[in-house]
């Protein structure tokens, strides 16, 4: 609050497109897509339709013991997400609520059927699965949540695989031995472990950390083995960012639980669902006195502007996805990331996948500048003197552009930073 206070603050009040625009009527490319959330632009006039429509229907119905049409048909939708492996679903109206109602799903299904010794989960570091308390159990216990850990519940943890692509070529690559940590823990603790959760292919707020293609369903397959509970979340990669509706289609996978929210009603309105099995569903069936509901509600859960919103987002998706216009965009963001910072006296390193990337900064003569230097926030800063607005993480800066960005748009997204960086970065002590 101190930085934010300390400099100048930008109000944003009109979106076109890829675009946001300040009072001043100054245009900055949303390379944050809105905190990772936009699918087609802003104002887009097809969603603006559908969430006009159904205003005029009904703003919000409750989920809790009622229904309303248009959360039953995205329902359905969704279960075409997974082929029909995944037909159950659960609204909530964020990334992290979706993912502890998993957790809970899990935790509370293995006592139902008659195992409660399966009780542990297990997460990858760096893992990064939202802010309430049982999503920060799951998470990298570093600089995010370090002060919460005395009310944290326990979760064991394996290390992430090492790999690093742009623009298709990979840098280096090893999976093994967090494969091997992995199988190891299963191996001790499988019998009393209920689920393990996983970013699939990318951690975004670990700073676009990859895992090679395949990791997943390796990961997978030991799940499978040791009868574990696999949750997908998908909160970040779904919807496009990666080049498909989900990660887990292009891996091949079926997980027991999938989280899905952000791109969900494309940067609209605050929408999650976690999907999940017919198995899992039916265990919760019964008496009310055998005590098997699963008490998780919230009030804005499947809001219905939402579910409309997202349903003709989803609509809209997918040819877009067929098109093939979002794999030339990923890959033009890679070779337009490899021109700007490959050998860069101030790059440490860079990677892309997808509409993903992250730039990370070091000074010309050292290891790293000290703390409050804050390079990729002054970076971030100047930024939006070259027309973006874009998010910093420590030392880099993360690129997360609209999933419908322009092949233009795509190259001013680089050139800003680029620019930013090089009046920035050379201006810094670094003792
Ligand atoms: C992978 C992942 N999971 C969960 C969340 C939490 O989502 P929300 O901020 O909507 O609670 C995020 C947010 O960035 C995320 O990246």
């Amino acid at each position: 609050m101190q930085e934010y206070q300390d400099n100048p603050r930008l109000h944003l009040v009109r979106g076109e497109g890829s675009w946001l625009i300040d009072g001043e009527g100054r245009r900055y490319l949303d390379g944050n897509a809105s905190v990772w959330t936009n699918v087609h632009g802003h104002n887009d006039p097809d969603l603006n339709r559908a969430l006009r429509e159904q205003a005029e229907q009904v703003a919000h119905v409750t989920l809790l013991g009622l229904n309303h049409p248009v959360a039953t048909e995205l329902a359905e939708d969704l279960a075409g997400l997974t082929g029909g492996a995944l037909p159950r679903c659960l609204f909530t109206d964020n990334g992290s609520n979706a993912v502890e109602v998993a957790l809970k799903l899990s935790f509370q299904y293995w006592q139902l059927v008659g195992q409660p010794a399966r009780r542990g989960v297990i997460s990858m570091e760096g893992a990064y699965h939202g802010d309430t308390f049982g999503t920060m159990a799951v998470g990298d216990r570093s600089e995010f949540h370090r002060r919460f850990n005395p009310w944290l519940f326990a979760a064991q943890t394996f290390p992430a695989p090492t790999h690093s692509e742009c623009a298709g070529q990979v840098a280096r690559s090893d999976a093994t031995a967090s494969l091997a940590a992995l199988r190891a823990i299963l191996e001790r603790d499988g019998p009393t472990t209920a689920c393990l959760i996983l970013e699939p292919r990318v951690q975004g707020a670990a700073g676009m950390v990859q895992q090679p293609a395949g990791f997943v369903k390796a990961v997978t397959e030991l799940c499978r083995r040791h009868d574990v509970h696999l949750i997908l979340d998908e909160v970040f990669t779904g919807f496009g960012r990666l080049g498909a509706l989900t990660s887990a289609e292009t891996e091949g996978v079926v997980p027991d639980f999938l989280c899905l929210a952000k791109g969900l009603a494309a940067g609209y309105l605050p929408l999650a669902a976690t999907l999940t099995s017919e198995k899992v569903y039916e265990a919760f069936l019964g008496a009310f006195s055998e005590g098997k509901t699963f008490f998780h509600g919230h009030t804005f859960s499947g809001n219905p502007l939402g579910c409309a919103v997202a349903r003709a987002s989803l609509c809209k998706l997918k040819p877009m996805l067929a098109s093939g216009q979002v794999a030339e965009r990923a890959a033009l963001l890679g070779s337009e990331m490899e021109a700007a910072f490959a050998g860069h006296v101030h790059v440490c390193t860079f990677r892309q996948l997808g509409l993903t990337g992250s730039v990370e900064f070091k000074p010309a003569a050292a290891d790293c500048w000290p703390t409050d230097t804050r390079a990729g926030y002054r970076v971030a800063l100047a930024a939006r003197r070259h027309g973006l607005v874009i998010r910093p993480l420590g030392d880099s800066i993360l690129f997360v552009p609209p999933i419908s960005i322009q092949a233009d748009e795509v190259k001013h997204l680089v050139h800003a930073v680029r620019l930013a960086m090089d009046e920035v970065l050379p201006q810094l002590k670094a003792d």
